[in-house]
């Protein structure tokens, strides 16, 4: 069989059985990048995801409110922007009064799921730890707004305080593992930070009942099909109900500032995979693909997302929460965002629904 077919046939084991074993999924990794220049299996598997997409959700694409409220980071991963090591970064923390005002702009705007995203920041937020903030933070919003789901995205922290968060009516969870790999784990991250307790961490999100996210960044320095392919067998087997990805974008003031960039065609092929083998997931087209692709969120839909995620938070901080290089929607006000995102998607045939857009087979708690 000539290498086409035998990557036609792989996406149609995926796609009838949702499932691939290591050597495939290394086979089709490896393939696709034999069978460079030919891109008939992108367009493939592109399309394949996106009708499996358009069976689950029709045309209907979530959004998410994105707050990102505190550019603080106690770690100091090497490809991120806001790593503690970075003098350069530029901090700040939202108030909790700049969060709401966030809060009520969003939901005029139609947003019904509020993302509260920040590097892993102890604090302290007034006479607050950290941790104890973002508890009365989450209460105030879901009881300001008890018709919105609420989503952390903050990082690693104890099993009992993210119960804590659980309890006062955070949701939802995002945590990408970042790759499933120990070695190239160790390669990303300094040695303060493990592949172990950020699993461990993703169990207990799971576990206590959060909506949980997990994901990878497409093209992170050493990444190879090996790689990729024990992400594909971690999301399997952890089964989340959101798998966020997106390439890695080089940040000027981290170790890996002369990397390259992943490619838009490696991230949609990896985000068509996953809808394949997660039908019913939650899949954001999410910014970094828009960043190096001037209609990349459009095409992670076409690809087989359903999720976008636009910006929420105060104009006079986005430049400042500079994760990657070049960040798109760092100088737009929030109804610009979401105003042009609805054009965007209408241009393909889509549309932005008011909803909180829970994953299907999730238990309501509320
Ligand atoms: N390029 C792309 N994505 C990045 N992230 C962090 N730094 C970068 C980068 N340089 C992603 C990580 C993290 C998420 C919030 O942003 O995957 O989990
Ligand atoms: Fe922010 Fe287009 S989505 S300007």
């Amino acid at each position: 069989m000539n290498e086409e077919n035998i990557l036609v046939e792989l996406t149609e084991k995926l796609k009838s059985t949702q499932h691939l074993d290591k050597d495939e999924w290394i086979s089709l990794f490896d393939g696709r990048k034999k069978d460079q220049g030919n891109r008939d299996i992108d367009d493939y598997i592109g399309m394949t995801a996106r009708e499996i997409s358009v069976e689950h959700f029709g045309h209907d694409v979530y959004t998410r409110g994105l707050i990102e409220f505190t550019s603080f980071c106690r770690n100091d991963c090497y490809y991120c922007g806001l790593r503690s090591s970075n003098k350069n970064a530029e901090r700040y923390r939202l108030t909790k009064d700049q969060i709401l005002e966030c809060c009520r702009q969003g939901y005029d705007l139609g947003f019904r799921t509020f993302v509260l995203q920040g590097g892993e920041d102890p604090g302290p937020f007034g006479n607050m730890t950290g941790d104890e903030w973002i508890t009365d933070t989450v209460r105030s919003i879901r009881s300001g707004w008890p018709d919105c789901a609420v989503t952390l995205s903050v990082g690693e922290r104890s099993r009992d305080i993210y119960q804590k968060f659980f309890d006062a009516g955070a949701e939802r969870f995002l945590l990408r593992h970042e790759t499933a790999d120990p070695a190239h784990y160790r390669s990303l991250h300094p040695a303060s930070l493990s592949l172990e307790n950020r699993l461990r961490c993703l169990r207990d999100l799971k576990d206590i009942g959060y909506q949980t996210g997990t994901g990878f960044m497409v093209g992170s320095p050493g990444q190879n099909s090996e790689c990729l392919a024990e992400d594909m067998l971690f999301i399997e087997e952890l089964q989340p109900e959101m798998i966020g990805i997106g390439p890695f974008v080089p940040h000027h003031d981290t170790p890996f500032a002369r990397e390259s960039a992943g490619t838009a065609e490696d991230t949609l092929f990896c985000l068509s995979a996953l809808r394949l083998m997660m039908p019913d997931a939650l899949i954001p087209a999410t910014t970094a693909l828009g960043t190096i692709l001037p209609d990349g969120r459009e095409r992670g839909i076409l690809a087989g997302a359903n999720v976008i995620m636009p910006n929420l938070s105060p104009v006079s901080v986005r430049k400042k929460y500079e994760l990657y290089d070049n960040k798109i929607c760092t100088g737009e006000e929030a109804a610009e965002c979401r105003g042009c995102l609805e054009r965007r998607m209408m241009s393909i045939g889509y549309s932005i629904v008011v909803s909180r857009g829970d994953h299907p087979r999730a238990g309501r708690r509320y």
